[in-house]
């Protein structure tokens, strides 16, 4: 069973990094904005509650996520582990975590870290196209589809996110540097992984397969 971690500043590469650990170990990938954002879409009271302050960079109240979360890892998908994007965000969500996961009877989780300077991020972000049907990123300059604008994988026509602007880029990195980066203080003595995400996404992954392989001793066909 595994519960893995993906931490990184906006614009790492965790969900980009989440689909192809997914085909590795066949967990379920949870990434808290996915699941925001589908709240927006359905435009449920979580959804509503959320909007304004994800369109503005901000982080959502920790006791929407938390109980959002708690509900998404409950589900029967999770019961052989899962790996969370993008969740904790906050010292509290962390230590909120590991009272749910010691309930569960789950692991302590992997923290895998993919370090990106800021400088690096804003330029990836604002190219960064999705598919709205299975999730999967592109890049208009760095990975772009083979037609353009449709996913590769099925029919989605890829949209670019309201967040994804420069203005509230800087935003979510601020946050990120002042109320996520201590997050990993509390991971200080756990399994806790930095790589190097400032290279090709194909080379990031081997560093995070290899980790994951030792892990849980994964044999590749
Ligand atoms: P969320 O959706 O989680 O956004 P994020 O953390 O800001 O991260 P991103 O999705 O922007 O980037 P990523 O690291 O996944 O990178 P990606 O692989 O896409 O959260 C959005 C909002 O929801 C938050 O701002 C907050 O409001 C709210 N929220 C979510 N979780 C919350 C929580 N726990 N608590 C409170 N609020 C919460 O890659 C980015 C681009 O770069 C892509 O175009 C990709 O193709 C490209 N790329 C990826 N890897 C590489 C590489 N190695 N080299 C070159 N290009 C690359």
């Amino acid at each position: 069973m595994l519960v893995i971690l993906l931490f990184g500043p906006p614009g790492s590469g965790k969900g980009t990094q989440a689909c192809e650990i997914v085909g590795l170990t066949k967990i379920t990938a949870i990434s808290t904005g996915d699941l925001l954002r589908g709240e927006m879409k359905a435009g449920t009271e979580l959804g509503r509650k959320a909007q304004d302050i994800m369109n503005a960079g901000g982080l959502v109240p920790d006791e929407l996520v938390n109980a959002m979360l708690v509900s998404r890892i409950s589900r029967s998908d999770c019961r052989d582990g899962f790996l969370l994007d993008g969740y904790p965000r906050t010292v509290e969500q962390a230590r909120y975590l590991d009272r749910v996961l010691a309930r569960m009877g789950m692991p302590s989780p992997i923290v895998i870290h993919i370090d990106v300077p800021p400088e690096v991020v804003v330029g990836r972000i604002t190219a960064r196209r999705q598919c709205p049907v299975c999730n999967r990123i592109y890049n208009a300059l760095y990975q772009p589809p083979k037609v353009e604008g449709v996913c590769d994988f099925d029919d989605g026509r890829l949209f670019t996110r309201k967040d994804d602007n420069e203005v509230t880029v800087r935003e979510r990195m601020k946050n990120y540097e002042t109320i996520t980066n201590p997050v990993l203080d509390h991971y200080r003595n756990a399994n806790y992984h930095r790589v190097d995400g400032t290279r090709a996404p194909e080379v990031v992954f081997e560093e995070v397969a290899g980790v994951l392989q030792g892990e849980m001793a994964y044999t590749p066909e």
